[in-house]
């Protein structure tokens, strides 16, 4: 798929500045995928000393098949680099992720790096955020109550309420790694990604939004051709 050659060259322009000794946050996703099985070789061939911190149980599972060492958060503190998907993202390096289901493992990880770097094919390159839908991780307690709550918000907000779907998973309710519900909103054009993500983490049962505003350092443009592009 051509798709793939696009991850693939985000991630081997990522690989690049991985040295030795870092601590680095592992996102989740297919194209954080492709990066962790580039990493677990340049580890081996390079024998660099390398800790990972992954952001989901699925990425947890890779790195350990491939030999990565890994910690928990909490025993590392700062990273030097988180390298992740995103869904969406705009010139401003705001994203949408949460597509995968990990994003509030993703948002904290990436808070505790030094720097973010988003790798993403250029299918995922938008003006303004929001034609993917978004995800939002919400409490399984009273999620209906929480689900009105942020449709009465955007309701005033938008001039009309989106539609807002609770994800499923072989036609279950989809439970995150942190064991909660993930919502998709339908918005189609986020105009002020910023306020509406203080917004709806403002409302009672939101645990996080799948909306990164001031925290990615660049996107790693994947091309069908092979090339890159970064944008800083
Ligand atoms: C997971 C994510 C992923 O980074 C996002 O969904 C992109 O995934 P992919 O690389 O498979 O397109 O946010 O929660």
């Amino acid at each position: 798929m051509n798709s793939d050659i696009a991850k693939s060259s985000a991630a081997d322009f990522a690989i690049k500045l991985v040295k030795k000794n870092m601590k680095i946050g592992l996102g989740t996703g297919s194209t954080a995928r492709i990066f962790v099985k580039k990493l677990a070789k340049i580890i081996k061939t390079n024998s660099l000393e390398i800790i990972g911190v992954p952001t989901s149980n699925s990425t947890m599972e890779l790195a350990k098949e491939l030999g990565i060492e890994l910690a928990n958060l909490n025993e590392v503190g700062k990273l030097d680099f988180v390298f992740d998907g995103a869904d969406e993202f705009d010139p401003h390096l705001n994203l949408i992720k949460g597509g995968g289901g990990a994003l509030l493992q993703e948002k904290i990880v990436a808070k505790s790096a030094k720097e973010m770097i988003v790798l993403a094919d250029e299918s995922k390159q938008v003006n303004f955020l929001g034609k993917f839908p978004l995800p939002v991780e919400i409490i399984r307690f009273g999620s209906d109550k929480t689900i009105s709550l942020v449709k009465e918000y955007l309701a005033d907000h938008f001039g009309k309420a989106p539609t807002i779907t609770l994800r499923q998973k072989n036609e279950t309710p989809f439970i995150s790694d942190e064991s909660h519900f993930i919502i998709d909103i339908f918005l189609g054009k986020i105009k002020e990604p910023k306020r509406l993500n203080v917004q709806l983490n403002s409302i009672v049962g939101v645990v996080e939004t799948g909306l990164f505003t001031d925290i990615a350092s660049s996107v790693v443009i994947g091309k069908n051709d092979g090339s890159v592009e970064i944008l800083k």
